[in-house]
């Protein structure tokens, strides 16, 4: 068990310096780990810190899309270190007009000394925090969520151990080429996971990608069934992700086979979880009988991204000071 209320300073080997996190494919498996460590203290220690690493600081959430869990759990764990979040829309911002994001970044960067960013292309993080010099995370883009994901996976250490990725069998069913999709494969990729996306061929990532991961512990099917057969864990998410919402016609009844339902749940491992990142869409990619039956589960997933992004936010701010 962890230690309660710890107090004193964190030991240096958790602080593996981080200056940004853009996605799961630019961490190490170490600095994943490091990260789920701190995440699992930070979440016993809740309301007993004595370290407050971003005091006297504002951190910019700057959102081009809807939130509710990132957006309120970023303010929540910015303000718990001892810093003030300031949200941005960009309905509201110069940048909704058309200011580019290079001059926002140079603006904020004076001002401010931290960004947390939803927007739609992965290049206006990496650009953001290129002319910014501030830490820079990413709050969801279309390439990745890594945030979900280091919420996700603390959420599956906190049911089967620390450390048991090895051993670990996780499906992925329905938009498995999405943000969320393209997380858990590079999640696969750095902990050795075996991780099996299940959706419509032209749902399935591409060749190439699946060529640049090299990763062969990531298999593709068609068959839901094959899918999560064993499975510990059973994750999905909606089939329309923001800014896809022209698509939805279309979609939808390729994507019915890959509904997350109680028949499919039969062949699953004895024990299994299911895993959403929410919001979910009942009756769509979760029936409402599956997500009631496992809200315990989902919700403390949700719960998690406090205590993964808090400990991000550690990270962050610690490596600064180094
Ligand atoms: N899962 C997630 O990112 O939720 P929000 O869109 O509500 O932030
Ligand atoms: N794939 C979804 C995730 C929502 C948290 C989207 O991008 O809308």
């Amino acid at each position: 068990m962890m230690e309660k209320c710890y107090g004193a300073a964190f030991p240096e080997f958790l602080f593996r310096a981080m200056n940004n996190l853009l996605s799961i494919e630019e961490l190490s498996g170490d600095q994943i780990c490091e990260l789920l460590a701190l995440g699992h203290k930070l979440k016993a220690e809740r309301g007993c810190h004595t370290e407050q690493p971003l005091a006297g600081q504002t951190w910019a959430l700057i959102f081009s899309k809807s939130s509710t869990r990132t957006r309120v759990s970023f303010e929540v764990g910015v303000s718990e270190l001892g810093g003030r979040p300031m949200f941005l829309s960009t309905r509201d911002i110069q940048l909704g007009r058309g200011e580019p994001i290079k001059d926002t970044a140079r603006v904020l960067g004076r001002m401010i000394h931290g960004a947390i960013i939803r927007t739609y292309d992965q290049q206006d993080v990496v650009d953001f925090a290129e002319y910014s010099k501030l830490p820079t995370i990413n709050a969801l883009t279309d390439l990745e969520h890594p945030c979900q994901i280091l919420a996700d996976l603390l959420t599956i250490e906190e049911q089967y151990g620390v450390g048991s990725w090895k051993d670990m069998k996780i499906a992925f069913l329905g938009d498995v080429d999405n943000n969320m999709g393209r997380s858990w494969m590079w999640a696969a990729k750095r902990l050795g996971f075996t991780l099996v996306l299940a959706g419509p061929e032209q749902a399935l990532p591409k060749a190439e990608t699946l060529a640049a991961l090299d990763c062969p512990n990531i298999i593709c099917t068609t068959d839901a069934a094959e899918a999560v057969r064993d499975c510990m864990v059973i994750n999905t998410d909606t089939w329309i992700s923001m800014g896809q919402e022209a698509e939805k016609g279309t979609k939808e009844k390729a994507f019915f086979p890959y509904q997350v339902n109680a028949e499919l749940l039969k062949l699953a491992a004895p024990g299994h979880i299911v895993l959403h990142c929410l919001p979910a869409y009942r009756g769509y990619e979760i029936t409402d009988e599956v997500l009631e039956a496992n809200a315990p589960v989902i919700f403390r997933e949700a719960e998690n991204r406090l205590h993964a992004q808090k400990a991000v936010l550690y990270t962050l701010a610690n490596s600064r000071k180094k």
